[in-house]
């Protein structure tokens, strides 16, 4: 079988220097459909360059699915690469350190790889379908925190307004409800965090493929649940991502839906 793992995490590498070597230098910033909120910078698109080469050079069939736009040659293939290329890029343009890298291969539309890479920090999440989830090679588990007041959540406000206002409500009950809570602004290294054990809980609205498609995987081989906001199936193409240890699946959902 193709080593799948090594390209991704090379292309994780690879495009994590790009983003670190620009931190704290000039680099051009644009607004995604005029939206002063949604800024892509040409860090995201030359990160995105870099995987999408890696990748392709080793796989020249599979598909691509990136935010910035590329896609692969070939639309057909069961093999789906699903990149972030900079996932916190308002955090990136302000110099706050919380931003990484992620990168997720479907195959039949089944996720059975992710990588999440933190450049600043150095860290590499990653996980293989049936084979668990490793931070910097040693293998990471969810928490065993069971009750939601001795619980750390993170969430994160999606780009419209709507979703914003929606989940200010979910975030007043959450912050009553928990010990703590943290916004960091990376879905993706908010999933993995969970995956390490550093905060028991997540919840977002309206993410992209690309923003949970490693991390999701990172939470279920590290012993976590991912679902949507009742408890049903994940889906990548869906509106709502509830991740959590499990323990603490039942008791998010009951907050979610109000009771
Ligand atoms: C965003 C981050 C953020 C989340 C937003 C995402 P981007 O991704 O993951 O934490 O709250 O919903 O869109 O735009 O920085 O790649
Ligand atoms: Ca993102
Ligand atoms: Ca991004």
């Amino acid at each position: 079988m193709p080593d799948y793992r090594t390209v991704a995490v090379a292309a994780a590498q690879q495009a994590g220097k790009i983003i670190a070597d620009a931190c704290g230098a000039d680099f051009v910033v644009d607004y995604k459909q005029g939206a002063l909120t949604n800024m892509v910078t040409e860090v995201d698109r030359r990160s995105e360059k870099a995987i999408v080469e890696i990748v392709l050079a080793a796989f020249p069939d599979h598909q691509i699915l990136a935010e910035e736009g590329s896609e692969g040659p070939n639309q057909q293939s069961p093999y789906r690469w699903i990149v972030d290329p900079l996932d916190g890029t308002t955090n990136f343009t302000h110099g706050f350190p919380a931003f990484c890298v992620s990168i997720g291969l479907e195959m039949e539309r089944r996720i059975i790889l992710g990588v999440v890479y933190d450049p600043l920090r150095r860290e590499l999440f990653e996980a293989e379908v049936g084979k668990g989830a490793y931070l910097n090679g040693q293998r990471i588990h969810v928490s065993q925190v069971s009750s939601l007041n001795k619980a750390l959540l993170v969430t994160g406000f999606a780009y419209d307004r709507e979703s914003r206002q929606r989940n200010l409500e979910y975030f007043s009950r959450f912050v009553l409800a928990s010990q703590g809570l943290r916004r960091t602004g990376s879905a993706a290294l908010d999933l993995a965090y969970v995956a390490a054990g550093r905060v028991d809980g997540f919840w977002e609205l309206m993410l992209a493929p690309w923003d949970v498609a490693a991390g999701s995987l990172l939470v279920t081989e590290a012993g976590g649940r991912v679902s949507d906001f009742m408890g049903d199936t994940f889906s990548l193409q869906g509106t709502e991502t509830l991740a959590s240890n499990g323990l603490l699946h039942q008791a998010m959902i009951e907050v979610l839906a109000g009771h």
